[in-house]
């Protein structure tokens, strides 16, 4: 396979390069044959949210991204508005309902905001259905063409955690802005003065939340039905046992450019943040989408300055000298990360950086990852205890720890 046929659409768009891609997001050279299941990349993260409009807005305004394409009542869609945004190689497709009946509206009165798509950009829709349906995945869309001026889509899906569905897309024969039935978009919203071209140019990983005994099953679907492989990072329950505890481990595909974690909750001397947000997204779903960008400290300036809350460290996290010893050398002053509450973690390839946000929406069950990897392949193990102590102390504001 050339480079140009291993990067995704997105990925050529945004002007990225594979050894960008390593640094960004712990891309691996694979040998795509005798997959059962290729996947070139990530296509998109489809949201149900309460209003569109307004998330359009908030994710310009607030998270720099660029709106590139539309669909709804002015081009013929009467269900709902679908606003396609994108910065770097991430595109976000944000769906609320207009038609009172649309079904959009039943998943976000059951759901709350939430991600009901994670598309994957593949060489070949028909071989992955027949592969996924030879492994018992439920088919939720036949593979089929959509044809507009732009040229031909093929797609197809299977369905995964929750209401959650993987939709496949070969978009190798379209040039169109999206999808048929969309248009070109762009907004009159302006940058300001000094603002960086984009606050995070590709997406790391997303992290799935499932009920109790049910993490093994979920890997061994992406093992087997997606052809997906573990990596190494494993969390027990042997973990935070002081606090409300979650057992993890990650699938990938084989390039690495989509990792799953898969979390479950496990039973602690309190209610986890597993077990809270099942109960608010009322069942397993998207968790939190790990975005990555090449600086993290400017990230996060730049997003705090326009209102975004992070999860606070404690200041212990950086002054413990057995926490200081573990983040060693990094590239800025360790000041730097404390004053931003910046975390970090270290394993034999390297270290990576990363940060937390509140959750996004109303409930309390998605939120974003921020993360600048410089070598390590990680998703920040080391760093699960700090950031528990974190997160049940805003689960205790709420009245739910
Ligand atoms: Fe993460």
């Amino acid at each position: 396979m050339s480079v140009e046929q291993t990067l995704t659409s997105q990925e050529r768009l945004a002007e990225l390069d594979l050894q960008q891609l390593r640094q960004l997001v712990g891309l691996v050279e694979y040998d795509a044959e005798g997959d059962p299941f290729p996947v070139t990349g990530w296509d998109a993260v489809v949201w149900a949210v309460g209003n569109a409009t307004q998330a359009a807005s908030f994710f310009q305004a607030v998270f720099g991204m660029e709106l590139v394409a539309y669909s709804g009542p002015e081009t013929g869609n009467r269900d709902h508005h679908a606003f396609v945004l994108r910065s770097g190689a991430i595109r976000f497709v944000l769906k609320g309902g207009v038609d009172p009946d649309s079904p959009l509206l039943d998943h976000h009165r059951r759901h709350g905001d939430g991600v009901i798509d994670i598309a994957l950009e593949v060489p070949d829709v028909d071989k992955c259905i027949e592969h996924a349906r030879a492994q018992g995945a439920t088919v939720v869309e036949e593979p089929h063409d959509v044809t507009d001026e732009h040229g031909t889509i093929r797609t197809g899906a299977i369905a995964t955690y929750g209401e959650t569905r993987h939709t496949l897309v070969d978009r190798s024969r379209y040039t169109g802005p999206y999808l048929p039935g969309y248009v070109a978009r762009s907004s009159g919203h302006v940058k300001p003065d000094g603002a960086p071209k984009r606050l995070f140019q590709a997406l790391d990983h997303v992290v799935g939340n499932v009920e109790l005994g049910h993490m093994d099953e979920w890997v061994d679907f992406y093992n087997r039905v997606m052809g997906f492989t573990n990596m190494a990072e494993f969390i027990g329950d042997d973990i935070a046992t002081e606090y409300s505890a979650l057992m993890s481990k990650v699938v990938a595909s084989g390039n690495h450019r989509v990792k799953f974690p898969l979390n479950e909750p496990a039973v602690g001397k309190k209610r986890s943040q597993i077990d809270e947000y099942l109960d608010f997204y009322r069942g397993p779903g998207a968790q939190h989408l790990a975005l990555a960008t090449n600086d993290i400290i400017r990230t996060v300036d730049v997003l705090r300055s326009r209102g975004v809350e992070f999860l606070a460290t404690p200041d212990s996290y950086y002054t413990d000298p057995e926490l200081r010893a573990r983040i060693g050398h990094v590239r800025v002053p360790i000041e730097e990360l404390a004053s931003r509450g910046i975390l970090v973690d270290r394993d034999e390839d390297g270290y990576l950086l990363q940060i937390f946000t509140k959750p996004i929406g109303d409930r309390p069950t998605v939120f974003f990852e921020f993360i600048e990897r410089h070598g390590s392949l990680g998703f920040g193990k080391g760093n699960f205890q700090a950031l528990f102590e974190a997160i049940e102390r805003e689960q205790a504001k709420r009245g739910n720890f």
